[in-house]
C-alpha cells in the first residue's frame, strides 16, 4: 500500500502535538541555539522595525514571536500543532502584540488566506527543515508580503548538521599534551528521504526531518520569485566550549551548526 501524499506531514504533526509540553519547558525562552546563534542572525537580518506587520512561521512556544512584538512589531504567529500554539499562548503576557493561529504551513491557500499583502516581513526560526513541503511556503509568502519584503530563516545547516551528519572527538598527543580535534563526518548530502530523530535527549516522540541540500531549499523560493540577499553561517566559539561534553556542536567551533539566510521578496510583488 503507499502513503497518502499528506502522510509525512500528518506525522510529523503528531510528534510535535506529542513533544509540545517537553519542548516548550526545555526551550522555555530559547536555548544555546537561539541566544548565541539563530536570533543573533535573525535580527540582524530582519531587522524588525516598530509597527512592522511580521510573520512568524511555524513559531512554536513563540519564543521568537515574543522577541519580535518587543521589538516593536506586530505579529501574526503560526504553527500547525494545537498543543504548540496552547503553549504559546500560555507564556505570552496578556495585551502583547502577538495574534497566534493554528495553521500548516504546507496549506498555501490558508496561508494566503492571512491578507494578501498583509506583512512588511516574514521570519521563521529552525523550523524549514521540519516542514515535509517548503514550496507551498514559499509560493504564499511571494504574496503574503509586500513588494521587496524579506523572509529571514534560519535552518539547520544543510551541509552539516543533517541526519546525515555525525560529530566526532579526537584526541591528538602533541609531546606532553592532548590536544582535542572535534569535527563532523558527513556521508549524505543529497537524499530528502524523511529521517527521525530527536532535537533534545529525552524528548518524547522521534520528530521528522525533511532535509533538503541547499540547492533543493532554496529552488522553490527563487521560482517563487524571491531572491537570496544575505547569508549567515553562525558557529559556536572558543568561549563556548566545554571538552567536558566530548562532541557537541559547542565545541565544534570551526562547523556551523546554523544557516541563516534572508530572502528578498519580488520587486512588483506576485
Ligand atoms: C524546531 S521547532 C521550532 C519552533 C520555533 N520556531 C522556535 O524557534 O522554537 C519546529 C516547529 O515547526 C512546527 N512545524 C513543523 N511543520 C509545520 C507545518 N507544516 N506548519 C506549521 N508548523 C510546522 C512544529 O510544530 C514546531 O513547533
Amino acid at each position: 500500500m503507499t502513503a497518502a501524499p499528506d502522510e509525512p506531514n500528518r506525522q510529523a504533526r503528531e510528534a510535535w502535538d506529542a513533544n509540545a509540553r517537553f519542548w516548550d519547558e526545555r526551550m522555555g525562552e530559547g536555548n544555546d541555539f537561539v541566544e548565541r546563534l539563530c536570533w543573533p542572525a535573525l535580527e540582524r537580518l530582519l531587522g524588525p522595525r516598530p509597527g512592522e506587520r511580521i510573520l512568524d512561521v511555524a513559531c512554536g512556544n513563540g519564543l521568537t514571536s515574543r522577541r519580535l512584538a518587543a521589538a516593536g512589531a506586530r505579529v501574526v504567529a503560526i504553527d500547525f500543532s494545537v498543543p504548540m500554539i496552547e503553549r504559546a499562548r500560555a507564556r505570552t503576557p496578556a495585551g502583547s502584540a502577538v495574534e497566534y493561529r493554528v495553521l500548516d504551513a504546507t496549506d498555501e491557500g490558508a496561508l494566503l488566506a492571512l491578507g494578501e499583502r498583509a506583512f512588511e516581513g516574514a521570519l521563521s526560526n529552525m523550523a524549514l527543515m521540519d516542514m515535509a513541503e517548503v514550496a507551498p511556503l514559499f509560493r504564499a509568502l511571494a504574496r503574503l508580503l509586500r513588494p521587496e519584503s524579506r523572509f529571514a530563516f534560519s535552518v539547520m545547516h544543510p551541509a552539516f548538521n543533517s541526519p546525515h551528519a555525525r560529530l566526532y572527538a579526537e584526541a591528538e598527543e602533541r609531546g606532553r599534551d592532548v590536544v582535542m580535534h572535534y569535527g563532523v563526518r558527513v556521508d549524505g548530502y543529497r537524499s530528502t528521504e524523511p529521517a527521525r530523530g530527536f532535537a533534545i535527549r529525552g524528548q518524547p516522540e522521534a520528530q521528522f526531518y525533511f532535509h533538503r541540500p541547499l540547492a533543493a531549499l532554496l529552488a522553490p523560493a527563487f521560482d517563487a520569485g524571491f531572491v537570496l540577499d544575505a547569508l549567515e553561517e553562525p558557529a559556536f566559539t572558543e568561549a563556548d566550549r566545554d571538552d567536558r561534553r566530548g562532541p557537541h556542536w559547542n565545541n565544534s567551533t570551526e562547523i556551523p551548526p546554523v544557516l541563516v539566510a534572508r530572502l528578498r521578496g519580488p520587486a512588483g510583488g506576485r
